[in-house]
């Protein structure tokens, strides 16, 4: 197709290694060190973790790399894409990006709790190993009506800063430097949890599968956070794919960017786990795991707040590489279709997002009456919604748009680069996509949801 009706040439990824680095800082985030080991605490450890892997296999994977070939293919962002390719669809895309405002919404919340506990470590506040003490500065902070707020609203100017930037400029350079050193710090906190005492009974809660305690629930839980913790199923693989170029291997992509992944999500719940055990804090904690127990486990060591400092500021660069890509398939959004300028569209919605966020954080303390869904409160309202509901039902019209619409000829001419590459497991993907994912996440969505 010709170019000569675009203004400029779309921006583009300097490098392989930057785009791998940057959908992995994408991937990796929150959702493996916060979310994942949390998750598994309350869903019943090992249980959880086997589903997850299954649904990894099935799901995790084939939707990675379909994402990345629309993105590819089109050179747009998930509307964009959708409506080039069957305006039928373009519905698919607008869900993706509301899914995107909801997940930053509480993400950024969650962002700023980061920021504060950096705060907490340098004034080296780590030296309690107490658990009742740790819960209780914890849920102190997190149902204050103001502070949180606060620090939510810094780690949105953060986000909104580097998403300014640019592609190259910004998301890539930032990447390069951050991915790496995170996955060397987790490696040594994982190294010091399982070397505590009675540390072997968390490695066996968080591998050692009990088969009675998977529940359509808790295949639910592992379907929606293998979506949230590959960024899956809202469009920010499709508008990452997008800057890729024409004679880049996305078959590869999509088998490095589940691994490094899934890889960070294991470690970090190796880290936490472990510590949950060894302390006596409950592994049924919930959101406030990661920051309840990491303190004590940093108080117990030498150097322990140096420590703190430094694994909670690359949580936050973990939790930054994640919603710069939450925020850039919103704001490409309106600059590839409304033709905004990227300053002022990342400005405005940075902006917007932020006051969606302050309700879920609200709901923590001074609305914790509200409980909008099953429940839940605000806060996790939102987050099963974009992440149980439209992530997977975003996945699920990907595999059927793909296997049924658009036609698995074309997405597979995309994927070989029109034949140049070899894709060994080319029959494998398309029965999956066809088939086999599809269902599997209906059927999953259905029980989870009670409907049967
Ligand atoms: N995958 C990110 C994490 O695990 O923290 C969260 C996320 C980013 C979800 C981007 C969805 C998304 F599009």
């Amino acid at each position: 197709m010709s170019s000569n009706n675009e203004v400029k040439p779309r921006d583009q990824w300097g490098s392989k290694i930057g785009f791998i680095l940057a959908a992995s800082g994408s991937a990796v985030g929150l959702g493996n060190l916060w979310k994942f080991p949390f998750m598994a605490g309350q869903n019943g450890g090992g249980a959880f973790v086997l589903i997850y892997f299954a649904i990894l296999f099935i799901v995790g994977f084939t939707l990675m790399l379909a994402e990345l070939t629309i993105g590819r293919k089109t050179q747009l962002s998930p509307v964009g894409a959708y409506r080039s390719l069957d305006k039928r669809f373009t519905w698919v895309g607008a869900i993706g990006v509301l899914a995107g405002f909801l997940i930053l919404s509480f993400y950024s919340v969650v962002g700023g709790w980061v920021i504060r506990y950096i705060v907490k470590a340098v004034t080296g506040a780590f030296t309690i190993a107490d658990p009742e003490v740790l819960g209780g500065l914890f849920v102190s902070f997190i149902t204050n009506p103001i502070e949180p707020i606060i620090y939510h609203l810094i780690f949105m100017i953060l986000t909104l800063g580097i998403v300014i930037g640019g592609i190259s400029g910004g998301i890539e350079k930032y990447s390069k430097i951050l991915m790496p050193s995170l996955f060397v710090m987790m490696i040594l906190i994982m190294i010091r949890s399982l070397t505590l005492p009675n540390a072997m009974e968390g490695v066996r809660f968080l591998l050692v599968p009990d088969f009675s305690k998977i529940t359509g629930d808790v295949v639910l839980a592992a379907l929606g956070q293998v979506f949230f913790s590959l960024s899956l199923g809202m469009g920010a693989m499709i508008t990452y794919g997008s800057y890729l170029s024409k004679d880049e291997d996305l078959i590869s992509s999509s088998v490095q960017i589940p691994l490094i992944d899934t890889a960070i999500a294991l470690i970090a719940g190796l880290a936490i786990l472990p510590a949950v055990f060894s302390f006596g804090f409950d592994p049924e904690g919930g959101p406030g795991l990661l920051f309840i127990t990491l303190p004590a486990v940093f108080s117990q060591m030498p150097l322990g707040s140096v420590f703190g400092v430094i694994f909670f500021t690359l949580v936050l660069f973990a939790a930054l590489t994640s919603s710069i890509s939450l925020l850039e398939v919103v704001v490409s959004y309106v600059v590839d279709e409304w033709k905004w300028n990227r300053k002022m569209a990342s400005i405005v919605l940075g902006g917007i997002i932020f006051l969606m966020g302050v309700p879920s954080s609200l709901g923590m303390g001074l609305w914790s009456d509200i409980r909008p869904i099953m429940g839940k409160d605000i806060f996790d309202s939102v987050d099963f919604i974009a992440s149980n509901v439209f992530l997977p039902l975003g996945g699920m019209m990907l595999c059927i748009f793909i296997g049924w619409f658009w036609g698995i000829d074309k997405a597979l001419a995309e994927i070989t680069n029109n034949g140049k590459l070899n894709f060994a497991l080319a029959g494998a993907w398309s029965f999956l996509i066809k088939f086999i994912a599809p269902v599997a996440i209906l059927v999953v969505f259905i029980q989870g949801l009670g409907i049967f």
